[in-house]
C-alpha cells in the first residue's frame, strides 16, 4: 500500500530546502521517526527510490544515501528483487498519547440518547473470532457453501456496469425484494408486495429503525419476559417505559398488561427467544385483536423460522393479520452467517416512508454486492438447497451435542431439548451463578451466555444459553470436555 508517503514524511519533520547541504540526513531523520513512532510498521514496503525520488522533488542518489543509512541501522531490509521493508524495533510499545495532549477548553455534552446508548452498551473483549462453541444463535458456519457465494460474487463483478458503482436505493434492490416476497410466500405464508419490504443489515438495524420511527422517550412498549437481550438494550436506549409480559407454556401472556395504548409489542411468536415455546394459535388471535382494540402495532420477530417452523410449520403471525397490525422482521445473518449482515422487514404501508426515511437519512443502503448475490442465491435455489442442508446438520450436531452434554455434564446442568432453535437451555445444577459460569468459560474462549441476563424483571434463573451446531462435532466434543474439567475446578 503507498499511502501519500509525502504527506507522512512531511509530518515526520522532512522539508526540502535546497539550500539545505543533507537532505539525505534530514529524510532518513523522517523515516526514522516514523518507524519509531510507529506510522510505517513492520512489513512496510517503502515506494521505490525512483518513485520517492520523484514524489519528493529530490535525486534518486540522495534517497538511495538516506535507505543505505536505514539499512545500516536496520531500520529496513532489503528483500532482493522485492524493494525496502520496515523492521520495526522490538519491545517498543505503541503510546496512545491522548492524555499527554493538553486539553484546552470544554466540549459539547453528550446527549440524553447519547449517554443511555453508552451506558447500555457491552463490548465484546478481545478477538471475538476465538472460540464459536458454544455462541447462541449461530448456524453450523462450516458448511457455509463459500465457492458458490465466491461464484455469484465472481458473477456479479464480471457483468457490473459504471453506473451500479453509484448509489442505490435505499429500501433494497428490486431483485432481491421480489425474489424474497416470493421466498416469503413459499416458506411464511406471508404475502406481501415487493415495496414492502426493506433491505437492511439484519434484525436488529430493523428494529432500530422502526423503534425510532415509532418511539418516544417514556412511552409504552410490551416486551416478552425474557426476551432478546440487545433489543432491550436498545429499548432502554430510548428510554421508554418497558413493560414486561410474562411467557407460559403458550407464549406471550398479555392477561397482567394494564399499560394504555402501548406503541407496539415485540415478541417471537415462532420460537420464543431464549425458551424456544412455540405461541399457540389461540394466544395468536388474542394477541392480533388485542392489538387491534389497544390501537398498537406488533413487531414479530422471525429470527429463526428456518428452524423452528421445519418440522412442525406454523405460518406467521404476519399471515394472520387482516389489519396491516404486524410489523415482520427476518434475517439471513442466522440462516448463512451473521458476518453477512443481510436482513430485512416487511412494513405496514404506512410505516414505509418514515422508516425509509430515517434509513436514507442515516445508513442509506446495504452494500448491493451482497443483495445481488443474495438475490441470485434464492434465485438459483441455492438457498433452498442450503436451508435443506444446514437443518440436517443443526439436527445431527444437535443429538451429537446433547449425548455429549448429558453423559459429561450431568452432575452440574440438567439439558432442556424441547427448544427448535439453534441453542439449548441447560440449568444450573450446582451452586454457582450464571453470570460467573459465563465469565469463567469465557476466560477458555468458551462463549455461553447466562439464561438470567434475557429476563427483564428480578428472577431466580439460573442457566446457561448455548449454540450447540456452529462447530464440527469433534470441536464440539472437545469444547464439552473442556467445559466439565472448568466445572471441575471451580467446584473444588
Ligand atoms: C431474537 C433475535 N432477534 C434478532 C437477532 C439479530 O439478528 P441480526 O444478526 O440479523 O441483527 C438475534 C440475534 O441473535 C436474535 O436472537
Amino acid at each position: 500500500m503507498h499511502f501519500n508517503i509525502k504527506g507522512l514524511l512531511a509530518r515526520n519533520g522532512f522539508f526540502l530546502d535546497v539550500k539545505q547541504p543533507q537532505i539525505y540526513v534530514n529524510l532518513y531523520t523522517a523515516f526514522k521517526k516514523a518507524i519509531l513512532n510507529r506510522s510505517l510498521e513492520t512489513g512496510y514496503q517503502l515506494p521505490p527510490s525512483r518513485v520517492l525520488a520523484n514524489d519528493l522533488g529530490i535525486s534518486r542518489s540522495t534517497v538511495l544515501k538516506a535507505i543505505d543509512l536505514l539499512l545500516v541501522e536496520n531500520y529496513i531490509t532489503a528483500k532482493k528483487g522485492s524493494g525496502y521493508f520496515v523492521r520495526a524495533p522490538k519491545n517498543k510499545k505503541i503510546k496512545l498519547n491522548i492524555s499527554a495532549i493538553e486539553k484546552k477548553g470544554g466540549y459539547p455534552t453528550l446527549s440524553q440518547k447519547g449517554k443511555a446508548f453508552s451506558e447500555n452498551a457491552t463490548w465484546l473483549e478481545g478477538d471475538s473470532t476465538k472460540g464459536v462453541a458454544f455462541r447462541p444463535g449461530l448456524p453450523p458456519l462450516d458448511i457455509f457453501p463459500v465457492q458458490i457465494w465466491k461464484k455469484l460474487i465472481d458473477d456479479y463483478w464480471k457483468r457490473i456496469t459504471p453506473s451500479e458503482l453509484s448509489y442505490c436505493n435505499t429500501i433494497g434492490l428490486e431483485c432481491l425484494r421480489k425474489n424474497l416476497a416470493h421466498y416469503l410466500k413459499v416458506y411464511r405464508n406471508v404475502h406481501c408486495h415487493p415495496d414492502q419490504i426493506i433491505i437492511t443489515t439484519g434484525s436488529l438495524h430493523s428494529l432500530y429503525l422502526v423503534s425510532n420511527i415509532l418511539l418516544e422517550a417514556h412511552d409504552n412498549i410490551v416486551v416478552e419476559n425474557p426476551t432478546y437481550p440487545m433489543a432491550y438494550k436498545l429499548f432502554k436506549s430510548l428510554e421508554v417505559k418497558i413493560h414486561a409480559a410474562q411467557v407460559d407454556s403458550e407464549g406471550l401472556n398479555l392477561s397482567k398488561i394494564t399499560c394504555h395504548k402501548p406503541k407496539f409489542v415485540y415478541t417471537t411468536p415462532s420460537c420464543q427467544y431464549p425458551t424456544g415455546i412455540k405461541m399457540s394459535m389461540q394466544r395468536r388471535y388474542q394477541l392480533l385483536k388485542w392489538a387491534v382494540k389497544n390501537e398498537t402495532f406488533i413487531i414479530e420477530d422471525d429470527y429463526n423460522h428456518e428452524f423452528s417452523n421445519w418440522e412442525k410449520p406454523l405460518g406467521s403471525l404476519y399471515g394472520m393479520d387482516t389489519q396491516e397490525r404486524v410489523i415482520y422482521l427476518g434475517t439471513f445473518n442466522k440462516l448463512i452467517h451473521p458476518s453477512l449482515r443481510l436482513g430485512y422487514m416487511i412494513l405496514p404501508q404506512q410505516l414505509v416512508g418514515p422508516v425509509s426515511a430515517l434509513y436514507q437519512q442515516s445508513s442509506r443502503f446495504v452494500s448491493r454486492q451482497n443483495q445481488k448475490a443474495m438475490s441470485a442465491f434464492i434465485e438459483k435455489d441455492y438457498l433452498n438447497k442450503h436451508l435443506r442442508k444446514v437443518i440436517d446438520t443443526a439436527k445431527e450436531r444437535k443429538d451429537f451435542f446433547v449425548h455429549h452434554f448429558n453423559n459429561t455434564m450431568s452432575d452440574f446442568f440438567s439439558l432442556d431439548t424441547s427448544s427448535e432453535g439453534l441453542h439449548l437451555i441447560a440449568h444450573n445444577k450446582v451452586n454457582m451463578q450464571d453470570i460467573y459460569l459465563e465469565q469463567k468459560f469465557a476466560e477458555h474462549n468458551i462463549k455461553v451466555h447466562a439464561l438470567s441476563n434475557y429476563y427483564i424483571l428480578p428472577n431466580n434463573v439460573n442457566g446457561l444459553v448455548m449454540g450447540f451446531c456452529s462447530v464440527n462435532p469433534k470441536q464440539i466434543k472437545e469444547t464439552i470436555l473442556k467445559m466439565s474439567e472448568i466445572m471441575e475446578q471451580l467446584k473444588g
